[in-house]
């Protein structure tokens, strides 16, 4: 029986619907509206479509979106100096650096300083910390790996005691979605690109999240019968018969890998919309930190 497909679409669009009627409660309560500010460095197209997804989803939801923009050649200052603007704002509740920033900017430095209450990407060092040591609480975690974790509570019956195999070790998607795993009593592999025997370890996994970017490199044949398969990679092939010359396509082969597993997400159409939607529920979230 070919799997389930986890539908990110219809999911992501519950989680945006119950933050816009959130949000349009505390504002009738008189509560200030929420407010996400985005940094956004230099010209990459990817990360400007990025962004303007992000604004328009806050603009849909009822959160103010605040876009700050800097050249490709700005300076660390600059950009320090902007994160502080932004901390010492009260109508920003949110901050987010879009990675990656043009090569020369101290990245780790620039996230350490976004304040802890607004870091709701969940990178700040503290807050990644947090993620990795027992009995600690993060107040935000990165939104594709909470993303991740709301479709395998949905559609893995249980993740505790199952063996997960995360491959791709980024600190974005990988290094965080493995943590939050373990946080969920799963027993947990990461694998990478100089792992040896990469089918051998996958198919050991009961839960796979792939996020190597990679297309199609994973195979039916590596998945194991049940496995929920999550495809966080979204990359692009080239496809003269698509208008715009190329189509998209996971990590993971779809087309073998749904006969095999038990639930599967789509690319496009799986975890992509998850990421915005925990973005907004995060603000949400730094806004009422902000103003109880
Ligand atoms: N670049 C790719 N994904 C992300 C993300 O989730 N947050 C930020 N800030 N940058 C990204």
């Amino acid at each position: 029986m070919p799997a389930s497909i986890i539908d990110g679409t219809e999911l992501a669009r519950q989680i945006r619907a119950d933050v816009a009627r959130e949000v349009s409660e505390r504002l009738q309560a008189g509560k200030p509206q929420p407010g996400l500010a985005t940094v956004l460095v230099g010209d990459d197209p990817a990360s400007h479509d990025y962004v303007r997804s992000k604004h328009k989803a806050c603009n849909e939801v009822g959160i103010r979106s605040f876009g700050n923009e800097l050249p490709a050649n700005a300076s660390q200052k600059e950009v320090e100096d902007l994160v502080r603007k932004l901390n010492d704002d009260p109508e920003v509740n949110g901050i987010l650096v879009q990675l990656p920033l043009p090569k020369g900017l101290d990245e780790e430095r620039i996230l350490s300083l976004i304040d802890l209450s607004k870091d709701v990407d969940g990178f700040h060092p503290i807050n990644v910390g947090r993620l990795a040591q027992k009995g600690r609480e993060p107040l935000f975690v990165p939104c594709t790996p909470a993303g991740c974790m709301v479709m395998l509570e949905k559609y893995c019956d249980r993740i505790e005691g199952k063996n997960a195999v995360v491959l791709g070790r980024s600190n974005i998607v990988g290094m965080p979605v493995a943590l939050l795993l373990v946080r969920a009593n799963a027993t947990v592999t990461i694998c990478h690109s100089r792992s040896a025997d990469l089918p051998g370890i996958i198919r050991q996994a009961d839960i796979l999240v792939t996020a190597v970017g990679r297309p199609e490199m994973v195979r039916g044949d590596w998945i194991k019968p049940g496995a929920v398969v999550i495809d966080v990679g979204i990359n692009h092939v080239d496809d003269a018969t698509k208008k715009r010359g190329y189509r998209l396509v996971g990590d993971v082969k779809f087309d073998e890998a749904v006969e095999v597993a038990g639930a599967i997400t789509p690319v496009p159409g799986g975890v992509g919309p998850m990421t915005i939607a925990m973005l907004l529920k995060s603000t949400l979230y730094a806004s009422k930190l902000a103003h109880g």
